[in-house]
């Protein structure tokens, strides 16, 4: 009979069949926990790095983060090229991070610059204005939803190789490798309502807004006449917009308006023209987002019934 060596002894005996199905599991259990490192470290190319700060266009207030630093060469490089922003690089392997933060220090950049052991959906995004990525398309794809509801309007986020999908690129460098670049919009879809003075009255407009990452669509009620909103167009927090439609006497009035989504707030001016012989008059535009629209109030006009043959 076979005899197991010394340090199995004490230990439940198993059959052979359950070693190898123990074997089998401990090396499964061992790969579930190394998925949480989604991809590996590979270090971009110093040239694509500078690529990607330069497609970022680095500003002194920035502060540029990392989602998988690997060795914290692009936050690092960000640093010597501009030396007021801040950086924060988040990797998952610590001892990536460690070399990270000692490099950091060796230049004299930790003031500025930390790095932090941490898993990408875990990181805080709210202070970033800048934010890089270089990791499996796949994963890049989960940061996307990530991005969209913690950073805020008007981050510029950064990818080398791979896109966001149906997130469509708002500037991209066709040269290989790919290098892309997002505008994090507002959230501006739902219902928005204002008002605006023409004769001594108030004029409510209320529109029903459709959003789609940075693309925007939208309709328009004033009194009992409704329009759409022409040449919508949504940087950020920056929105601007057509509208050509009667109002009160005045047919038809040509607006364009153009402010800032905040929150749920959207304000700016708005240029009015009732005749195009005269000059355009500027006023104040203050919308906030509503519960309901009126856009879709019943109008009191009685349809016809079809007629009785
Ligand atoms: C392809 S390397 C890119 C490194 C660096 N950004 C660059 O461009 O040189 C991807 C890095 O992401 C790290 N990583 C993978 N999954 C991660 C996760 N869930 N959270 C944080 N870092 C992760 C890896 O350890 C690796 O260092």
């Amino acid at each position: 009979m076979a005899r197991w060596p010394a340090f199995c002894v004490g230990l439940p005996v198993f059959s052979m069949k359950k070693m190898v199905l123990l074997a089998v599991l401990f090396v499964i259990s061992t790969n579930l926990v190394a998925q949480e490192r989604f991809s590996l470290f590979v270090g971009s190319d110093i040239e694509d790095v500078r690529r990607m700060l330069t497609v970022a266009g680095l500003k002194d207030n920035d502060v540029i983060y990392d989602l998988g630093s690997g060795d914290g060469r692009i936050v690092l490089e960000a640093a010597r090229l501009n030396l007021v922003l801040r950086g924060r690089g988040i990797e998952i392997d610590e001892n990536l991070v460690r070399e990270s933060n000692a490099a950091a220090k060796a230049e004299g950049y930790d003031e500025r610059v930390q790095f932090l052991h941490q898993d990408a959906f875990d990181a805080d995004l709210k202070d970033a204005t800048v934010i890089t990525m270089w990791l499996f398309p796949e994963l890049m794809r989960l940061l996307r939803t990530k991005i969209l509801a913690e950073a805020t309007p008007g981050t510029r986020v950064v990818t080398r190789i791979w896109d966001l999908g149906t997130w469509k690129a708002d500037y991209s460098e066709d040269s290989w490798p790919y290098v892309y670049m997002w505008v994090v919009p507002a959230r501006a879809g739902g219902y928005w309502t204002w008002q605006l003075p023409f004769d001594g009255a108030q004029h409510t407009y209320s529109t029903v807004l459709e959003q789609d990452f940075q693309n925007v669509e939208g309709v328009v009620r004033v009194g009992n006449r409704r329009g759409v909103l022409e040449q919508m167009k949504l940087s950020g927090g920056q929105i601007s917009f057509n509208l050509t439609m009667t109002v009160g006497k005045h047919s038809p009035v040509q607006h364009a308006f153009s402010g800032r989504v905040n929150g749920d707030t959207m304000e700016g001016t708005v240029s009015v023209l009732h005749k195009p012989s005269e000059k355009p008059t500027v006023l104040p535009w203050r919308a906030v987002r509503a519960k309901e629209s009126a856009y879709f109030a019943p109008t009191g006009i009685a349809s016809k019934p079809p007629a009785v043959p």
